[in-house]
């Protein structure tokens, strides 16, 4: 099957590309590094000829709600019309566990545009939300560094390995579109703080690390079990321990 993997540059998009290989699928990445920008259509007609499905990994950077909602919308819509011209039978979007509760934050206001563009579109859809990769604590304290401190917010988590999420969407976009979203998650809970020191240590980065509200990239609203998948979320096997002893990658 021919796969387009939107974003197939990026974190999981990489993974998800590399999955697609292994089990046989013919599979394209679309990125502006690649001369296809989903904001602007540019480069996306030609490259998603005899493609039948489409898995949407992209990140599009973005600073404030606004503009959150405007680009997550219009990178979902562009991807949508250029797939329904081009006859794509699936549109596999990757959105994340527990959405809808956390409100003030742009990111989550830009994919909430994305699903509900997805919902609508003429395209057969799945929407795969994921919770936390087990690389997310270790990521955001390097976003918040201060007084040469990574702080790092106390979140509980039940994080997946990227390599999981990758094989979810593959297998979600080989199958028949659902017409609605299922959740995904790593088998169980982690203290964020505890992952993150375990992450540096893994990798050998020597970052001393604040667990804080204050500073963190993340704030309270994100707080207790907020981030937790919905009951009933399809369980993925790679704990967090496996993730580190296998290097933390
Ligand atoms: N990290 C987590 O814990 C987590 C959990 C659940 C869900 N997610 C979701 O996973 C998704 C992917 O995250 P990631 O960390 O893998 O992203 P990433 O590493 O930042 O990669 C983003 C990809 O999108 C491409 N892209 C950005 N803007 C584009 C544009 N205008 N046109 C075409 N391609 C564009 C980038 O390539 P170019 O820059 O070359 O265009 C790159 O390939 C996000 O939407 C996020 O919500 C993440």
């Amino acid at each position: 099957m021919r796969i387009a993997v939107a974003g197939g540059t990026g974190r999981i998009g990489r993974l998800v590309v590399e999955e697609a290989r292994r089990r046989g699928h013919d599979a394209i990445s679309l990125s502006r590094g690649e001369g296809v920008d989903l904001t602007t259509g540019e480069g996306l007609a030609a490259r998603l000829d005899g493609v039948e499905a489409v898995i949407d990994a992209t990140n599009p950077p973005v600073s404030d709600v606004a503009e959150a909602e405007r680009v997550f919308a219009t990178v979902t819509r562009t991807l949508l019309v250029a797939g329904a011209a081009a006859g794509v039978a699936h549109h596999v979007a990757l959105s994340i566990a527990a959405l809808d509760r956390v409100q003030g934050n742009p990111h989550y206001f830009g994919k909430r545009a994305q699903e509900r563009d997805v919902a609508r579109g003429a395209v057969p859809f799945t929407i795969v939300r994921a919770t936390q990769f087990h690389d997310f604590p270790a990521m955001i304290a390097e976003w918040s560094i201060v007084d040469g401190e990574g702080v790092v917010p106390p979140l509980l988590l039940q994080p997946i390995a990227p390599a999981d999420v990758a094989v979810a969407l593959v297998e979600t976009a080989a199958a028949p579109a659902l017409g609605g979203s299922f959740d995904i998650a790593g088998p169980r809970t982690e203290d964020a703080v505890d992952m993150a020191r375990r992450t540096f240590a893994a990798r050998g980065r020597e970052l001393p690390l604040r667990a804080s509200w204050r500073g963190a990239a993340l704030g309270v609203e994100f707080a207790g079990e907020v981030l937790l998948p919905a009951e009933g979320a399809r369980l993925a096997p790679t704990t967090f321990d496996d993730w580190i002893a296998a290097g933390a990658d």
